[in-house]
Order: structure tokens, then C-alpha cells, then sequence
């Protein structure tokens, strides 16, 4: 580890124009390397779900390669359904070992701001409602990430809770809110998890870009939990040079190309040169690029130790050995093995009434599958969180390849979905950029489409030894950048589904989505309901096993499930989307279950709700708090039941 002299040292060394382009973006990932010092370059790459295809370097085009597709690992929503720490830092692991293994330094990942609304557009982004759940899987995430010589990065330092106006949004909220809900994940991923990079966000608190923020990051982030590695702008969040220059923010990554003219490029040299912004705060800035580089070990040593002597000690380890960088790979045949445990732990299983989960193989000889999620891909989709996977089993492959030849799996489409494509509006090979193009058919054509579909869906259940929609959202709906208008099930799902419970009222139904959706008018009816998020390359083959009996189901709900959206805090007693692009979190610290609780109002399922195949009960339920010291609000609650 660096010493503070020989930080000093290399900070000496460097000359102003040096240390500017080492804090903003020369191209759309990397900034630019100092190499006559042996000081590399630093990459980012999205994040979270695995590391992202490449890109040109100012262009967002991708560059179409074929050697950029890697394990697609699920969404964090999904994996904080496991409730697992281990399968934490084993997707942790996976996605550091991949990020070393494409040669990037950091990826952007994990997202951990509390889902405060239903609708926002990155929710499967996100961990949970919770602060706690959303603190315990980004501190074993970054663990795993960060056991590759690779930095996780925590996003995005805060309050981003909504998609809708994200870069201008003004968000007041409580200070007992803030430190209770939206930092404590973020106060754990820094203080246990040693995050060593974290990511302000677009969006402002109390009228000021919380990536400038003096309080956020220099009283609450710097000061009060001792952050002293890097921080990233998100992508264009940082709009005054004084204010960011002043700021503990270090380095300033945008989307647009005018790399000279970021404001952490020519506009600070000139900062400096004016006094608006001291050597001092670029100093500081320069120290935890520096010191977040020795941590990866990402100089060259050589190089180095020939500029001053007093640097050869750091090409070495305590045992005096030579210091190599770990090399990384990607798409070890291992991962889909380590995946497919995680997806099947995200599984939930909401209910099974009639006991008709497990199925039973022999019993089944046609199964009769609808939906359009039962047969779509959604790595490539989402926005920065996509990912070109080396492979993706949809829930109709995991089926057919676990079911094999003695059992007919018909697959109806039961609707049609007419958005094609992610969002973000690009094919795999970079191609489309921008606009859709696809043929988007009329209404009236949707119409005629939708009752085929439907009629056929019908036909073919009626003779099912089973029968299972799997609907819900996809990337078009969970993207970055926009929220849902409501909770209301895309392409009338709800009625498609009323439909074909008439003609068959033992239909399973599986709901595939990365946040809330609104259930309240079929859920009664319905006796086997699976809910589940992006679930990676082996999500459908983890799904087949749980049908199957192969696994037991034991993933648990990460955020409510509210019966309707006016249901939920931030719509009843908060503001959303605010007004005048200010937004009240009024609802306090009543976000999630914590409301639902205290006000006494009924969810469909509620957080943490989650079945499995086994019948028990419970009882001599008994509470201990640990002791913990004045100010220490880490303390300990441990809860024994006895399962007889
Ligand atoms: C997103 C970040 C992402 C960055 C780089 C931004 O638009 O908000 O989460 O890491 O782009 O792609």
C-alpha cells in the first residue's frame, strides 16, 4: 500500500495537464494515462449484470465484436430475492473476474438506491426497498467483485429514485429519512464492503447536484465515513466546475464527445489557474485515483521505481514478492453452474394453493406454455445495464431441454407484444442506434394479432396436463431513463389472463419483472403464482427445475407487492414525480414495509413473502438484542424459533 510520501512523491511528479486528464474522460470509458510514470489509463464499464459489450470510444455505437459476449449474471433485483449473502459475492465474483478478464478497472455496478416507487425504470437495477437487505448484498457483491483486482463501484450516490426527470430533479426528504433509509446501504457498502469506487447521481438534493454535493460527499461521504477512494461523476452529472472542482468528486465521465471541454478538462485547468478551485482540492482528487490504482495494482512498476527509488517498494507485497496483477477470464464454464444456483435462490414462489407445484414429469405429457416472457432475451436490454451474453435460457428452452422427448411443449404467444427490441433501440451488432426499425403495426392490426393469439392460446389448454403464463414486464418497461406510467400489466395482460383462466382455472402464472406489477385483479383467482426478475443466462433452466421439483423454491420478495399503485407510500403520502421538478419524499421513513406495516394497509404479498415445497410450523418465537455501544446503530437483533 502506498505510503503518504510516496503519494506526495507522485503527486510531485505530476505536471497540472497530467493531473487534468487524469480526472475526466478522454474517451466515453477510459480517461487518459500518464505514461511516462507508468500511470495507466482508467477503464469503467457498465455494470451491473456483467460487463457491458464494447463501445466506440465516442461514439454510442457498439462496435459489433465478437469476442465481447460474457456470463449475463441477473439483475440485482433478482439476485436480492435470494436473500443470500454467499450467492452475493459468488456473483460478485464472477462479474470481477470477467471485468479483470475484458481488461476494465471498474465496473459500474452495484445499483443500490432504494426502490421507492413501483414504477421506477431501474427498480431491477436496484436491490429492495430496504435499506438493510440493499446494504448486506451490495457488501458481499462488492467482496466477490473486488477479489479480482477490479473496483466495484456503488450507485448512484443518492437519492436517484426515480428515472422520470432524473438529471434535474430536486429532492428534498428528511434527514432522519436520508441517514434511516436511502444511505445506510451505501454507508455499508463503503464502511464493510471497502467499495473503493462510488458514483454520484444525476438528480439534486436540497437544490444542489448531489454530485457536487458538500454535504453528501464531503461532510457525509468523505468525512463521516472515511471515503477515500475514487468517485465518479455518473455519466454528465457534474454541471459546475467550481462546485464539483471544490467537491470531493474525482473524476468527470460524460456521454458526449467534446472530451476538452468537460468541466473537469480545460474549464478546471483554468479553475486553477484562477484560485476558483485550489492545487489542493485537484490534489486530493489525483490522491484517490492514485491510491484506488495502487489498491488494483495497475502501475507499471518498472517504469515507476526508474522515475524515484522511493517507488520500487510498491511493485512488491509484504513478503517481498513481485506484485502481479490478476489477470481475470470470462465465461469460465464454471459461472453457468454458480448462476444457475443464484437464479433458482430468486425464484418466489407467492403461492401454491391447490399443490399443484411440483409437477410431476411422468404426469405431464403436453404442457401448455403462454406468454410472450416464456420465449424472450433480455440481456441486450435495460439500457447501460445490457449485456451481449455468451448465452441466455428462456423459460420455454429451460423447459423443453428439462423435459426432453416424451412430453409435448406447445408454446402461444397468448398476445402480441408489439414493442420489439430494448429501448435503447440497438441490435446486438450495434446496429439501429436511435430509432426502432421495426414495421409498428396499427392498432387495428394489433387487434386482430391479439384475438388469433388468444383464440389459439385457448384451443391448445383445453387438453393440457398443464398450463403456465409467463408474462410480466421486459427492458421495454424496466429500462433506465423512464419510469412506467402505472403498475398495469403491459399488452392487456390482465384480460388475456382472465381470458384463459375461464377456459382453464388450474393456470399457473409466473410474473417476470424487475419491479411491482399491479396482480390485484386476477390473484384471487389464480392457485400457483411464481414472481421472479432477470434472472440471467440460466434464468429459464433455473425456472424449469423449481416447476419440476428439481430445487426447492426458497427466494423471497425484495420490495412489497402493493395491491394497486396509489397503494404505495411515495404515492400516498409522498410526491411523485413532484412538481416543478422538485420532488417532497413526505412519506419520511414509511418507505416499503415500513408503511404498510405502520399504517395498516394490506399489500398483495408483502415483502419478504416467499413459499416453498415444504410444510412446517413455528413457534416459541424469541427476540435478543445484542448490547451495542452508544451511537452504534449496527447493533444486533437475533430472533430463535423452534421448527418441531
Ligand atoms: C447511468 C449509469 C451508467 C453510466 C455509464 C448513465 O447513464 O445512469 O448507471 O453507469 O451511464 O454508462
Amino acid at each position: 500500500m502506498m505510503t503518504n510520501e510516496q503519494l506526495s512523491a507522485l503527486i510531485d511528479e505530476l505536471t497540472i495537464d497530467e493531473k487534468i486528464a487524469m480526472v475526466h474522460g478522454a474517451t466515453l470509458f477510459y480517461t487518459t494515462p500518464v505514461e511516462r510514470l507508468g500511470i495507466p489509463q482508467f477503464c469503467f464499464s457498465d455494470g451491473p449484470m456483467g460487463v457491458r459489450p464494447e463501445y466506440q470510444s465516442s461514439d454510442w455505437y457498439l462496435k459489433g465484436f465478437t469476442d465481447d459476449y460474457v456470463s449475463y449474471c441477473m439483475s440485482n433485483s433478482a439476485l436480492a430475492s435470494t436473500f443470500n449473502r454467499s450467492l452475493a459475492e459468488e456473483a460478485g465474483e464472477i462479474i470481477g473476474e470477467e471485468t479483470r478478464g475484458r481488461k476494465k478497472d471498474m465496473i459500474l455496478g452495484p445499483g443500490i438506491n432504494i426502490q421507492r416507487t413501483p414504477i421506477c425504470g431501474r427498480n431491477f437495477e436496484y436491490m429492495s426497498e430496504d435499506p438493510y437487505v440493499s446494504g448486506e448484498m451490495a457488501e458481499y457483491y462488492i467482496k466477490g467483485v473486488q477479489k479480482h483486482d477490479v473496483s466495484a463501484c456503488v450507485k448512484h450516490y443518492a437519492l436517484n429514485n426515480q428515472e422520470e426527470e432524473r438529471n434535474i430533479v430536486d429532492t428534498y426528504v428528511s434527514r432522519r429519512a436520508l441517514m434511516e433509509i436511502y444511505l445506510p446501504g451505501f454507508r455499508k457498502a463503503v464502511k464493510q464492503g471497502k467499495a473503493l469506487g462510488i458514483m454520484g447521481s444525476y438528480n439534486k438534493f436540497e437544490g444542489t447536484y448531489c454530485s457536487h454535493h458538500p454535504y453528501l460527499i464531503d461532510e457525509i461521504l468523505r468525512k463521516s465515513w472515511g471515503f477515500d477512494k475514487l468517485m465518479v461523476s455518473d455519466w454528465g452529472s457534474i454541471h459546475d466546475t467550481t462546485e464539483a472542482g471544490n467537491a470531493g468528486i474525482d473524476v468527470d465521465m460524460r456521454v458526449t464527445n467534446d472530451f476538452d471541454d468537460y468541466p473537469f478538462a480545460d474549464p478546471l485547468k483554468e479553475a486553477v489557474a484562477s484560485g476558483a478551485v485550489s492545487m489542493e482540492a485537484l490534489n486530493e482528487k489525483i490522491a484517490h485515483i492514485l491510491t484506488t490504482m495502487d489498491a488494483l495494482h495497475m502501475f507499471d512498476y518498472k517504469k515507476l521505481a526508474k522515475v524515484n527509488p522511493i517507488f520500487a517498494p510498491l511493485g512488491e507485497d509484504e513478503n517481498g514478492k513481485k506484485i502481479k496483477r490478476k489477470h481475470g477470464r470470462y465465461n469460465a464454464t464454471s459461472s453457468g453452474k454458480k448462476l444457475l444456483k443464484a437464479a433458482e435462490e430468486s425464484i418466489v414462489l407467492l403461492k401454491n394453493e391447490a399443490g399443484l407445484l411440483p409437477l410431476k414429469q411422468k404426469k405431464i405429457k403436453k404442457f401448455v406454455i403462454i406468454g410472450d416472457n416464456a420465449n424472450r432475451q433480455h440481456a441486450l436490454g435495460g439500457g447501460s445495464a445490457e449485456i451481449k451474453a455468451l448465452y441466455e435460457i428462456t423459460p420455454l428452452l429451460g423447459i423443453k431441454m428439462l423435459l426432453g422427448g416424451n412430453t409435448e411443449v406447445v408454446y402461444e404467444p397468448g398476445y402480441y407484444n408489439y414493442v420489439i427490441g430494448n429501448a435503447w433501440g440497438h441490435d446486438a451488432n450495434g446496429q439501429g442506434g436511435g430509432l426502432n426499425p421495426f414495421h409498428q403495426p396499427t392498432q387495428n392490426e394489433i387487434d386482430i394479432l391479439n384475438q388469433r393469439y388468444l383464440a389459439s392460446a385457448k384451443k391448445a389448454c383445453k387438453d393440457a396436463d398443464a398450463v403456465l403464463f409467463i408474462g410480466g414486464l421486459n427492458h421495454d418497461h424496466d429500462v433506465e431513463g423512464a419510469d412506467r406510467k402505472s403498475m398495469t400489466l403491459p399488452e392487456d395482460q390482465d384480460e388475456i389472463i382472465e381470458e384463459l383462466l375461464n377456459v382453464r382455472p388450474d393456470m399457473m402464472v409466473a410474473m417476470m419483472a424487475g419491479s411491482p406489477v399491479d396482480m390485484h385483479k386476477w390473484a384471487d383467482r389464480v392457485k400457483t403464482l411464481l414472481y421472479f426478475s432477470y434472472n440471467g443466462m440460466q434464468g429459464g433452466m433455473a425456472l424449469a427445475r423449481v416447476l419440476f421439483g428439481k430445487v426447492n423454491p426458497s427466494g423471497k420478495m425484495p420490495y412489497t407487492l402493493p395491491k394497486v399503485l396509489g397503494d404505495a407510500p411515495a404515492h400516498k403520502l409522498g410526491e411523485y414525480p413532484g412538481t416543478d421538478k422538485t420532488v417532497h419524499y413526505n412519506e419520511d421513513i414509511f418507505v416499503g414495509y415500513r408503511y404498510y406495516d405502520a399504517f395498516q394497509v394490506d399489500p398483495l404479498f408483502a415483502f419478504g413473502h416467499g413459499e416453498s415445497y415444504t410444510d412446517f410450523t413455528f413457534g416459541d418465537l424469541t427476540l435478543t438484542k445484542t448490547a451495542c455501544e452508544k451511537n452504534d446503530i449496527d447493533g444486533d437483533i437475533s430472533v430463535t424459533v423452534t421448527v418441531p
